[in-house]
């Protein structure tokens, strides 16, 4: 006992801790600057490199590589941060063992992926952007850190902002789309509401913005595969959001597996050095992705100490999982190929960074138990997350208003996903709890209530192939496979619709289809699943498809028969009741999608705001034209554009003006536009403005969204929408990367999608 209170004493002492105890676990510390200079001075090499390592807890593991023995390397100081460990008990008794057991009682930093949500699941960040609603998205990522934080996490590997033009690439469903416009007010209200401005708070945690950078943009649209793009377009169309998460003071910055200009971007000095820190000012710490030091070995950039070292030497602070920095960077120095300078730099990041999470000063602050039995899944934080849900849900066609739905008669609910509770969370939703998802069938149980009779047959599985199902399932997202045949399938439902006035069909992709490593080249609903929406097709009952997704789909042949599309994503723990809160009219759609849906993976990439080329089509009707950009066997437009997405009422816009058709660099101008409900509902449309730059120094796309506003109109209202156009709106990286307005001639699209077409046009003088 008495060497205990000796070692305590020490470890204060050590650590510059005053004697006065604030609480039972807090104490008052040195400020930031003193106090980790002081820490430094007191750690050995190996204490130093200690802290850049970041295993993973082996609850759940990505990759390859696993880190042993975790509890001994904490005791010896050789850990810096765990991550993927859940429960608040299993993180407490982890910290103890650090700052109990280690030489200097240095606090552990506890990452996971809570991505979009913890335990109360919001929608795919994909389907999330659909909102248009900074506030709603600022909402949950603050729901998220206060569940998580409450759970011992105080750092997410969360906001994904890579712009991704090409659905084929899994991770689209992990981002906000297409739009680096967009996707920057986005990323600064995911870091608002994971960080709060305050990370002293115990209910804020450290944000990690990734992966930096261009992550994409694979080819092929192949996970972790290369990517190769001119610096004009990264900086215009493909940094502006991580670039927007800095300057929101995102506190970490994720490496992504990508090359990036020939160099993988976890060795990449002109990356992490010359444009994240010196150009853009980062003052956080960088994390490289899992084992993304080891990986540059299969890169070509050498063996595990050439690419720690280079890791190092270009700007990247913590190694996870590869444990590349423990066990070379020792030698590296002692061969000058690092510089301790270099180590103490890294070191004193992340220092500051559990500095101002308030680690020192209580390394339990977000081990409170009974936070974690109050604060997590609540009832209010699910009715916020249902609320959310139901805004981010994009209507695609409506035909002879099929929706929404009467609360009478007889529902036929049909399909793989109309009772699969396992898939309703999404891709990366680690924290959530098995059982705790409603799925669609029980919300549309719920919510059309007793005068509604509804039936459910599953109609097929996700798949004839059952590998592919397997693989398409991973992580317990099971769709619990039915071993009866397709025959069989069929006619049970065919039998269930024959009772039925109307057939919801679930179908679509399941939760493991997108997300990490789930590549496809074929993004048609799968073949079981075509079949049997052609069955139900032929009985002539209506039929609404309620579609699952982690990506945009080819469903060409689904929008020539089917009557109505509603287009779901993965919408978290409430989806099922999001979903039916909008198939009865409760609540009316309004989410627009923020990727493009392409007619036929042909097509890919594919995104609105594309170069005009040299030999643009001529005809606006999509027909063919020899020696011009189009192909022979497909149109070039998509089947829907980004910014679409229908409501049950219908908006008019008219009466669009500008202020002046003059502007000077100092200069304002108002653009303005009168949008009426003219449906039988109340309603919301996001107001959408894109600019044209006609003419550049270097080529511009044909529009561009430079401003939305999302707004509430009841039935016959109108609004004057209002715009104000800055330079700042005008501004571009030129072939020199100097970001400028050039003077000359713009036009501005107000409408409800990217297809716009309301017009006014001005000058920018000099
Ligand atoms: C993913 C990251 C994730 C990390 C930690 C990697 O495989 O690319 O997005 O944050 O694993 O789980």
């Amino acid at each position: 006992m008495k060497n205990k209170v000796v070692l305590l004493f020490l470890g204060c002492a050590l650590l510059g801790y005053s004697q006065k105890k604030e609480s039972k676990n807090s104490v008052k510390i040195k400020p930031k600057a003193e106090f980790v200079a002081e820490l430094l001075s007191k750690m050995t090499l190996d204490e130093k490199l200690g802290q850049l390592n970041l295993p993973s807890s082996g609850d759940f593991t990505t990759g390859l590589a696993k880190s042993s023995d975790i509890s001994k390397k904490i005791s010896e100081g050789k850990v810096g941060g765990l991550f993927n460990i859940k429960s608040v008990e299993k993180i407490r008794e982890v910290q103890k063992l650090a700052v109990e057991n280690s030489r200097l009682k240095i606090p552990l930093i506890f990452g996971m992926d809570v991505i979009h949500g913890y335990e109360t699941t919001f929608p795919i960040p994909l389907g999330l952007s659909c909102t248009w609603d900074m506030n709603l998205i600022e909402r949950s990522a603050q729901i998220a850190a206060q569940e998580a934080s409450a759970d011992g996490i105080n750092w997410t590997f969360s906001p994904m902002v890579d712009i991704s033009r090409d659905p084929r690439w899994g991770r689209i469903s992990e981002g906000s789309g297409e739009d680096p416009y967009l996707g920057s007010q986005i990323a600064k209200a995911m870091v608002n509401g994971y960080q709060q401005h305050d990370l002293s708070k115990n209910t804020s945690i450290l944000a990690c913005v990734k992966h930096f950078a261009l992550y994409g943009a694979p080819e092929a649209g192949r996970d972790y595969n290369t990517v190769d793009m001119s610096h004009i377009r990264m900086f215009n169309d493909y940094f502006p959001p991580y670039k927007a998460a800095v300057d929101a003071g995102v506190g970490s910055v994720m490496a992504s597996f990508n090359e990036v200009d020939g160099i993988p971007a976890t060795g990449n000095k002109w990356l992490m050095t010359d444009v994240l820190r010196k150009q853009w000012g980062f003052k956080g710490f960088v994390v490289t992705d899992f084992t993304g030091i080891n990986e540059m070995i299969d890169h070509g950039m050498g063996d595990l100490q050439a690419a720690s070292a280079l890791a190092m030497n270009a700007g990247v602070e913590m190694d996870m999982v590869g444990e590349g920095f423990l066990t070379t960077l020792k030698k590296s120095i002692d061969e000058k190929k690092v510089t301790i300078e270099r180590i103490d730099a890294a070191v004193r990041l992340i220092l500051e960074a559990k500095y101002d999470l308030g680690l020192f000063e209580d390394p339990y602050k977000y081990c409170d138990i009974k936070r974690a039995k109050t604060d997590i899944f609540t009832s209010n934080n699910r009715i916020e997350a249902r609320k959310i849900a139901a805004q981010s849900l994009v209507l695609l066609k409506n035909q002879n208003q099929l929706l929404p739905l009467k609360k009478s008669g007889t529902i036929a609910v049909i399909g793989p996903l109309a009772d699969a509770e396992e898939n309703m969370s999404g891709t990366w939703s680690v924290a959530t709890k098995k059982g705790t998802s409603v799925t669609l069938l029980n919300g549309i149980k719920e919510v059309a209530g007793k005068s509604v009779k509804v039936l459910y047959a599953k109609g097929s599985n996700l798949d004839y192939d059952a590998t592919f199902e397997t693989n398409a399932t991973m992580f317990g997202k099971t769709l619990h496979r039915d071993a009866r045949s397709k025959e069989e399938l069929i006619a049970e439902a065919l039998k269930v619709v024959s009772q039925s006035d109307v057939i919801v069909a679930a179908l679509g992709e399941s939760a493991e289809m997108s997300g990490e490593s789930s590549s496809r080249t074929n993004l048609e609903i799968l073949q079981a699943q075509k079949d049997l929406l052609n069955a139900l097709l032929k009985t002539g009952k209506p039929v609404v498809l309620v579609l699952f997704d982690g990506r945009p789909l080819v469903i060409q042949d689904e929008n020539n028969t089917v009557p109505a599309i509603l287009n779901v994503w993965f919408a978290g723990t409430e989806a099922g009741y999001a979903i039916a809160d909008v198939l009865f009219g409760d609540v009316n759609p309004s989410g627009k999608l923020t990727a493009t849906f392409p007619r036929s993976v042909g097509q890919l990439p594919i995104y609105y705001a594309h170069k005009n080329t040299g030999r643009p089509l001529s005809n606006t009707e999509g027909k063919f034209e020899k020696f011009r950009s189009n192909y022979i066997d497909e149109r070039n437009e998509p089947l829907f554009p980004f910014g679409f997405g229908l409501s049950y009422t219908s908006f008019d816009y008219s009466n669009i003006k500008i202020s002046s058709d003059k502007m000077n660099v100092n200069g304002k101008l108002k653009v303005t536009v009168e949008v009426t409900n003219t449906g039988n509902f109340e309603g919301k449309e996001t107001v959408q403005l894109y600019i044209r730059d006609l003419v550049g120094s270097v080529t511009r796309p044909v529009r561009e969204l430079k401003g939305f506003q999302k707004i509430n109109l009841k039935k016959g209202e109108k609004q004057t929408v209002t715009f104000e156009i800055t330079v700042e709106d005008l501004k571009f990286y030129n072939s020199d990367l100097q970001f400028v307005a050039e003077p000359g001639q713009f036009d501005v699209f107000l409408g409800g999608n990217s297809n716009a077409d309301k017009k006014v046009s001005f000058e920018l003088t000099k």
